[in-house]
């Protein structure tokens, strides 16, 4: 992913929906509150325009945290959830690949845990797992063009195939699987450096 794709992403398209957010929400009445709960809320009184910008928000943020420069693989209880679920990292690339090249239009491609088994499945638009029962996101690549168009232009496979290899961060999505059996808490907005090492205590014990 370029330096130009990540700028404009993060500080034009992000943003873009973060502000938008911000406004509407304050015209909402939810002010303040945590962007899981705006999302979770909007959709409850049909808000599609509130909806549309704060799971956009959300779904971004915790985008970046699904990239590392730091290339790894998979370990420990999730390289075995990986094992049952798919045969192996290879055979999930090819479930994350196709399931990303199939789906039609804008929207976003996951690596879920639902229980204790995972799955790979895509969403339309700003739709994310919050709005979801019983699952937890463990990655996400987003679908939208303006993720891949100025590095691979309409080649949405080459992208996945280049984000597959490379961007994924493992560590995290071993948490997020942690969290979705009960060790842990989910990442939640905003991103959690801060709270990083607490978190990551928590979750090791
Ligand atoms: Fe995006």
């Amino acid at each position: 992913m370029s330096e130009d794709t990540l700028r404009f992403h993060h500080d034009k398209h992000h943003k873009a929906y973060v502000d938008k957010t911000n406004t509407l929400a304050k015209n909402a009445g939810l002010e303040g509150r945590p962007l899981e709960d705006v999302v979770r809320e909007a959709r409850k009184r049909g808000d599609a325009g509130l909806f549309n910008n704060a799971a956009q928000a959300w779904n971004h943020a915790f985008f970046w945290q699904c990239m590392t420069p730091d290339k790894s693989r998979p370990s420990g209880a999730l390289a075995q959830a990986i094992d049952q679920a798919f045969g192996g990292l290879d055979d999930l690339k090819k479930a994350f690949v196709n399931e990303g090249v199939a789906h039609f239009g804008s929207g976003w491609v996951w690596l879920a845990a639902e229980g204790e088994a995972l799955k790979v499945l895509s969403t339309h638009d700003a739709d994310d797992l919050l709005i979801q029962q019983g699952l937890t996101p463990l990655l996400v690549c987003d679908l939208w063009e303006h993720a891949y168009y100025l590095d691979h232009k309409n080649d949405r496979k080459g992208f996945l195939e280049a984000w597959f290899d490379a961007l994924p961060n493992w560590e995290f999505a071993g948490w997020q699987l942690a969290a979705a059996q009960g060790r842990g808490e989910p990442w939640r907005h905003p991103a959690p450096q801060a709270a990083g090492p607490d978190l990551k205590t928590a979750r090791a014990g």
